[in-house]
């Protein structure tokens, strides 16, 4: 896991005012609610005395009390009284249920891992898809999600996994992807074509005006988006739910057509044509072993698998830089 990034983890739509939702993130679990303010709040979902489930408190006007020892918590999650220490004794600062930082926007919810005290900027996010209509899919996944990610970096598997949907052409022969970074923006250019027997790949310096050729978006630590046209993307969010387990969110976003009921009808169908793709990827990369993907692996990486050795680098140097405190 990467520390002290933003993740996406959840769709807006899910959490409802009336109800708190219990989720597990990261290996840990979480419990999320709003309150009249319509604003995300996120503890892990244990009291900091015994780690006893907040599923089980009493919540009166954000008065809380864990049903264990009575320890009670306000507003900010901090101990205001421990009974067994009587009502004359100040309780320790560091008595308090362990909050993150949320933010909320394009209908999903980001949450800040790990240190609130590192926060400098709010997530990103492919702010020019704010006026694209969409409809969303979530799908689990038995793997770590960095597996997950790695399959929509890979421009080798296309013809072989997709030859029945998006890649029918038999375009097997891959020249070596072009890949950019921008900060913690992975850009990569795609460029399949058939095999003639005589033709051999270029390598990405041989190719002219790659920036025409289709690419992909990937940001740092959890979000994607495949560039279709100026109007069509897909948009994907990778959440780690833990180290063998991830819940995928796609997204079909589109601005071609934009009545109010054929636009519902188009995303529909973009979203069970993206749903058709991402099961095909879904049988064979469960088969991976071990589930998390790693820097240091002893798999025969060739050329063409550039994007994703470039993940995992940029992935590993944030890693050491951000370490849990
Ligand atoms: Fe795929």
């Amino acid at each position: 896991m990467i520390y002290n990034q933003w993740y996406v983890i959840l769709e807006s739509k899910e959490l409802k005012k009336s109800k708190p939702l219990k989720i597990t993130r990261f290996s840990e679990n979480l419990s999320l609610r709003r309150d009249e303010n319509w604003k995300v709040w996120c503890v892990a979902d244990k009291c900091c005395h015994r780690w006893v489930s907040l599923s089980c408190w009493k919540v009166v006007d954000w008065e809380i009390q864990c049903p264990f020892h009575g320890f009670t918590f306000d507003k900010t999650w901090a101990c205001t009284h421990i009974p067994a220490n009587g009502k004359n004794t100040p309780v320790p600062k560091t008595m308090r249920v362990k909050s993150y930082k949320t933010f909320e926007d394009f209908w999903f919810i980001w949450v800040w891992w790990w240190d609130i005290d590192e926060i400098k900027e709010e997530p990103f996010f492919f702010k020019e898809l704010w006026d694209f209509s969409y409809s969303t899919l979530k799908d689990h996944w038995n793997v770590h999600y960095s597996r997950a990610i790695e399959n929509q970096l890979d421009v080798v598997h296309l013809p072989f996994v997709h030859k029945t949907t998006i890649w029918r052409w038999n375009k097997t022969l891959v020249n070596w992807p072009v890949v950019e970074r921008e900060g913690e923006l992975l850009i990569f250019y795609v460029n399949n074509i058939l095999d003639d027997w005589k033709t051999k790949p270029l390598k990405p310096e041989e190719i002219k005006n790659y920036k025409k050729l289709f690419h992909l978006q990937f940001h740092y630590p959890n979000i994607w988006q495949n560039f279709i046209s100026d109007k069509i993307r897909i948009f994907a969010a990778f959440v780690p739910v833990d180290e063998e387990n991830s819940i995928i969110y796609i997204r079909y976003y589109q601005k071609v057509v934009t009545s109010p009921f054929l636009k519902q009808l188009v995303n529909y169908i973009g979203k069970v044509s993206s749903l058709i793709i991402l099961r095909q990827d879904k049988r064979v990369v469960e088969t991976q072993l071990p589930k998390k993907s790693s820097l240091k692996s002893d798999e025969h990486i060739i050329m063409w698998d550039k994007p994703i050795v470039e993940y995992r680098l940029h992935r590993q140097e944030l890693i050491d830089k951000k370490t849990r405190n």
